[in-house]
């Protein structure tokens, strides 16, 4: 018993570190009313655009500044029309906003 109770914690782990909402927030959770097409759309390229070569990064694992370095070079990686390029960076800087703003 005790043994299954232990895979069912890893199991809820593992699960907790690929939810997709943890990696990239959602928009509703971003408490925003402004340009909330956009940051869906921004969200939607993170997940499928931004996950050719290698899985979603945490968006908050990083901050502002390492973005602002490793962002324009990834999006030279990634082919993306320019709204696409604008949704992404407008939609990464949200859920950046929203742990820290300043
Ligand atoms: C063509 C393949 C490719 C695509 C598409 C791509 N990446 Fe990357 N990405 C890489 C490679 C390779 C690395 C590791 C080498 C590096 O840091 O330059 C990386 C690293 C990263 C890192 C970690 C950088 C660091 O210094 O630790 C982040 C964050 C990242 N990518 C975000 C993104 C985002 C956001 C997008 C979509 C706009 C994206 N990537 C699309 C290939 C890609």
């Amino acid at each position: 018993m005790r043994k299954y109770l232990i895979y069912l914690f890893l199991v809820f782990l593992f699960l907790g570190c690929m939810d997709s909402t943890k990696v990239a927030p959602k928009i509703a959770s971003l408490g925003l009313q402004e340009n909330s097409s956009l940051l869906e759309e921004g969200r939607k390229v993170y997940l499928n655009s931004c996950t050719k070569c290698h899985n979603a990064v945490r968006i908050t694992r990083y901050s502002r500044q390492q973005w602002q370095v490793v962002l324009p070079e990834m999006i030279k990686e990634t082919e993306l029309t320019i709204l696409q390029e604008k949704a992404v960076t407008a939609y990464i800087e949200a859920v950046l906003e929203s742990v820290n703003p300043n």
